[in-house]
């Protein structure tokens, strides 16, 4: 059985699903945060010790501001309620991609941060504002200042995900196939497994078939 370590997700949906049931995007937004606490929790019954979830894209800048202010509402709920429930659980939180947001959010995300710092079960990485192809042009633009050689090991070192396994298995859910700048360096050999429902209405079975899937694989490297 192979090994797994660390679960990627693009989780995506929450609109359509939010205009088919309540006539509202947004209201696709807030079920698809149950979704994410549902997910969490499992991840750790599966004993997973890296879960990395797209939450924001560089490129989600273009939706409606109601749209972009309601979610980053959502998220500062989130974060001021849960903070307590993550240490309860030993949940460790790490955002990735650019923090360059309003100074209270940015203080409120650093403040998550370290208050979950030592936690041991489980690394959540969030990933907001985030943008593959940003990432892998700042870690060669660091390399290059600290005249490093460009390596992929150094490259693998000056991303966002230093120190972390590469994800063995992406999820996308949503009915979509493509990867819209997720992680590009991090995926190059990872299972991909592409989900029809939408992700409010994504659960503990759905995630276990795919994982009990990605288990029983064959997994080459291109070895044969
Ligand atoms: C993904 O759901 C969540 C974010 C991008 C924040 P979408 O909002 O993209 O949902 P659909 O794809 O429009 O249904
Ligand atoms: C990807 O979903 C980003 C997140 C899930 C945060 P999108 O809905 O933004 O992706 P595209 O634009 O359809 O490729
Ligand atoms: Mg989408």
């Amino acid at each position: 059985m192979n090994p797994l370590n660390h679960v990627a997700i693009i989780m995506d949906g929450n609109g359509r699903w939010g205009i088919k049931n309540k006539n509202s995007r947004n209201a696709g937004h807030k079920a698809g945060l149950k979704t994410v606490e549902l997910i969490i929790k499992n991840s750790i019954d599966h004993n997973i010790k890296f879960l990395t979830l797209y939450a924001f894209s560089t490129e989600n800048w273009k939706r409606p501001k109601k749209e972009i202010n309601y979610l980053f509402s959502l998220l500062e709920n989130f974060l001021k309620n849960k903070l307590i429930n993550f240490n309860k659980h030993n949940i460790k939180l790490k955002i990735i991609g650019k923090k360059n947001f309003s100074k209270n959010l940015n203080n409120l995300l650093k403040k998550s941060e370290s208050k979950t710092k030592n936690n041991t079960k489980i690394q959540v990485n969030l990933a907001l504002n985030y943008g593959a192809k940003s990432e892998i042009i700042n870690a060669v633009n660091k390399l290059n200042k600290q005249n490093l050689k460009i390596t992929e090991k150094n490259i693998s070192s000056h991303l966002y995900t230093k120190n972390i396994p590469d994800p063995e298995l992406l999820i996308r859910t949503g009915n979509t196939k493509r990867l819209s700048n997720f992680l590009l360096w991090q995926l190059s050999y990872s299972e991909i497994f592409f989900e029809k429902k939408l992700w409010p209405d994504f659960n503990t079975n759905n995630f276990n078939k795919i994982i009990r899937k990605y288990k029983n694989l064959k997994r080459n490297f291109g070895s044969i």
